[in-house]
This record gives C-alpha cells, sequence and structure tokens, in this order.
C-alpha cells in the first residue's frame, strides 16, 4: 500500500471525481502531461512537495508521475488540505500523501518529515517550510538534492534571505517570480477566491462594506479589484510609497491602518509581514468587524493580542472565531487567520493554478537539464517557459494573436528613425 497518512480513504472516489473536474479547466498541464508521458524527463528524479493538497495540486502530482518522478506530498498549510483529493492521491494515484484538513503543529511538521523521508532530488514547496526543515534538521539529505522550486512570495522572500546568508544549500527557481504566475494566480486567483472565501465563512454581503486591504501587491490588487466588483467601499492600507501611489491613482482610499480600523466592516490582510493587524488596530474596531488573512502564514494578524483582549470567545459559524472585548465589542476572526481562500474556500481556481503549475513541472523539466550549472541562489522562471506557457494557455483558449512583420521587427531594433 501506498504510503499514507490522510484522513479517511474512504473518501477517495470523490476526490478522483473533483480531480477530474479541475483538469477540465487545466488545459496547459494536460498538454505538459501527454508530453511527459511520452518522453519521461523526470525519469529516476525524487520529488518531494510540500503544496496545498488540492484538485490542482493532484493534477501536478499526476503531470510529474507521468513525466518518470517518484513523488511523495505534503501540505503546506494546517487548513488547506482536501481530504477526498488526498485519499484519492494515495488510493487511485498511488502518491504517497501525507495531509489531514485541521492538523495540528506537531503532526504538520511530522507530515513534512515523512515526505522528507522519501529522500528527494528535487523540493517543491509552497512557502519554504520544507526545505527549510531540510536545512535544519534533515542535513543528511542535502547532499542527494539537486535543486528546489518555490511557488509563492513568502517562501521566495524567506530563500533570499537565506541566499544572502550564504545559508542556502542548493539552487532554487522562483516559480512565483514567472510572469504567468504572479499576474494571474496572485491577481485573479486570490482576488477571488479571498472574496469566495470570506463569503463563504460569513455569508455577508460585499456591497456596501468599507473592506480594508492590508498591502498592495499582486495579491492585495486582486482583492481589492473584485471587492470593488461587488461594490465595496476599498480602503488600502501600504508601507511602500510606490505602491500606495499606485492604489491612490486605481482609484482607492489610501490611509494608515490605524485610521482604516475605526472605519473598516472587513479587513484582509495581504503583506507577508506580521502584526499587520495589532493591538492597537483591535483596540478602535467596530463592534462586528471581520477579519480576514490572505498571506500564506497566519502572523499578519496579531492573534495572541486578540487572545489576550478577548472576555469570551464563540463560535457562531464554521471558520469564525468572535472574541467579545470587555467593553462588549465582538471582532470576528475568519479561518483562524490563516489564508482564508483555502481555509474556509478552495482556494485558486484551476484555470490560474493551471499556468502556476505548469511553471513548477516544466521548472522541474529544466533542474534535470540545468541544476548542475546553478550556483546555490535563487533563481527566475527561464524567460522561454514564461513565454510557451503564455502561448499554449491562449492557444487553449482559442484566441489567437499577431505576429510582427519583418518591416515591424526591423523597425523595432533599429534608432535611425524619428518623427
Ligand atoms: N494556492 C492557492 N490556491 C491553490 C490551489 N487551488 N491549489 C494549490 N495551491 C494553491
Amino acid at each position: 500500500m501506498t504510503k499514507h497518512d490522510v484522513q479517511d480513504l474512504a473518501l477517495a472516489d470523490q476526490g478522483r471525481l473533483r480531480i477530474e473536474w479541475a483538469a477540465q479547466e487545466m488545459p496547459v498541464l494536460r498538454d505538459i502531461r501527454e508530453r511527459f508521458a511520452q518522453e519521461k524527463p523526470l525519469a529516476g528524479i525524487k520529488i518531494a512537495g510540500c503544496l496545498h493538497i488540492t484538485t490542482e495540486t493532484a493534477n501536478l502530482g499526476r503531470a510529474l508521475v507521468a513525466g518518470g518522478a517518484e513523488l511523495a506530498l505534503c501540505a503546506s498549510n494546517p487548513l488547506s488540505t482536501q481530504d477526498d483529493v488526498a485519499a484519492a492521491l494515495v488510493a487511485h494515484y498511488g502518491i504517497p500523501t501525507f495531509a489531514i484538513k485541521g492538523e495540528d503543529h506537531d503532526t504538520y511538521y511530522q507530515h513534512i518529515y515523512a515526505a522528507l523521508d522519501h529522500g528527494p532530488t528535487i523540493t517543491m514547496d509552497d512557502g519554504a517550510d520544507l526545505l527549510s526543515t531540510l536545512h535544519k534538521d534533515r542535513t543528511d539529505l542535502l547532499a542527494g538534492v539537486m535543486a528546489g522550486t518555490e511557488e509563492t512570495t513568502t517562501g521566495v522572500i524567506r530563500l533570499r534571505a537565506m541566499a544572502a546568508e550564504g545559508a542556502l544549500r542548493y539552487p532554487v527557481i522562483a516559480v512565483n517570480d514567472a510572469l504567468t504566475k504572479h499576474l494571474f494566480d496572485n491577481r485573479y486567483g486570490t482576488g477571488q477566491s479571498t472574496i469566495d472565501g470570506i463569503i463563504r465563512a460569513t455569508n455577508y454581503l460585499i456591497a456596501g462594506k468599507v473592506v480594508v486591504v492590508g498591502g498592495y501587491g499582486w495579491c492585495s490588487r486582486g482583492i481589492a479589484m473584485r471587492a470593488r466588483g461587488m461594490g465595496a467601499n476599498i480602503v488600502v492600507t501600504e508601507v511602500d510609497p510606490l505602491r500606495a501611489l499606485e492604489a491612490v491613482m486605481d482609484g482607492y482610499r489610501v490611509m494608515t491602518m490605524i485610521e482604516a480600523a475605526a472605519i473598516g466592516d472587513i479587513f484582509i490582510t495581504s503583506t507577508g509581514d506580521k502584526s499587520v493587524i495589532d493591538r492597537q488596530h483591535l483596540a478602535v474596531m467596530k463592534d462586528g468587524a471581520i477579519i480576514a488573512n490572505s498571506g500564506h502564514f497566519n502572523v499578519e494578524i496579531n492573534i495572541p493580542a486578540l487572545e489576550a483582549m478577548a472576555q469570551q470567545k464563540l463560535r457562531p459559524r464554521s471558520f469564525v472565531e468572535q472574541y467579545v472585548l470587555a467593553d462588549g465589542r465582538r471582532i470576528n476572526l475568519l479561518g483562524e487567520g490563516r489564508l482564508i481562500n483555502l481555509a474556509a474556500a478552495e482556494g485558486h481556481p484551476a484555470s490560474v493554478m493551471d499556468m502556476s503549475f505548469a511553471n513548477q513541472a516544466l521548472c522541474a523539466e529544466y533542474l534535470v537539464g540545468h541544476a548542475s550549472e546553478l550556483e546555490r541562489q535563487v533563481y527566475s522562471v527561464p524567460h522561454d517557459i514564461d513565454a510557451e506557457i503564455a502561448r499554449l494557455k491562449l492557444e487553449a483558449m482559442g484566441i489567437r494573436i499577431d505576429t510582427l512583420t519583418a518591416e515591424q521587427e526591423t523597425y523595432l531594433t533599429s534608432w535611425e528613425s524619428g518623427t
């Protein structure tokens, strides 16, 4: 039996149906899977993936295995696992999987260790927990690792810090930085799925609410855009003057969090930093305020401060913790402050994960051929891979675009002709 620690293998048939449903929206990954099945570019490669265990990740898994890889998977967040998918990965796709929705901190790390026991040649992370555990506690495995990939902004930030300190022991490709990743997954994926998670958790009307968006990176841009589309009145908070200016010119109100805290109905953080909503902000929020996080880790809201301020804690709905403060105000924390789009909803829709995971699959293939030429640094996705994924996606959507004429090519490479 394939090694595993999942909630219930009896959920496997339902999981497989949902994985196949998602596959219909992932044509680029399907093309890659079909080519991989012929060419086997990952033969002999062992991959340990620490990713959100969703229907989309299962389709990435299918592509990697079709390419000849031996894959083991564990969760990259304690709340994001879809238990039926984890069951199907084991029972129907023969992929060792260690992930249970709602697992505690110890189980989360036991699952990372179980995936590491697979003895990876390539690591695939979403948040860098597997890579950092390997670097701290399983250094015996380092000699066998050729390279890694990283899916998300927060993970890339951690890896760059490791590389700067000289602590990174193998090269890693920052999949997040590919244009076909962050322009679509971070913006449209996080935008839609975050609003989806908040609505599923609260059943609140978004129209007419003051929605405070913490940060104005690609994820926050998507969240602000989609909340505005549903009729919310958006406030953006930022620390970067350029991003703040961009938010102003995109038509949003920009102010400090302490100003926003007093007027917001719904707060959504997506900055990658800690204590963006801190004690002093909680202290002035309106009765009934909703706070949610869509950044990778549950540190963006100072939950220990909220716990300390509360006199009572109620659970009016799944994914809603209501903290009743001494003065009677109720502050509602969604999804324990973990990324709400995966905790209360299903994460980014398959159509954008198609491109993100096409990057993962093609980068794994690239690393097999090129890892030996790379230093212990963080690398961008090669431009050819990015361009090829955009081309394949347009083709799958039935959209044709123009090509430059010879005259236009010459014009673009010459400097003589002006006005
Ligand atoms: N990250 C965000 N959404 C995701 C999804 N649907 N699957 C895997 N990782 C994700």
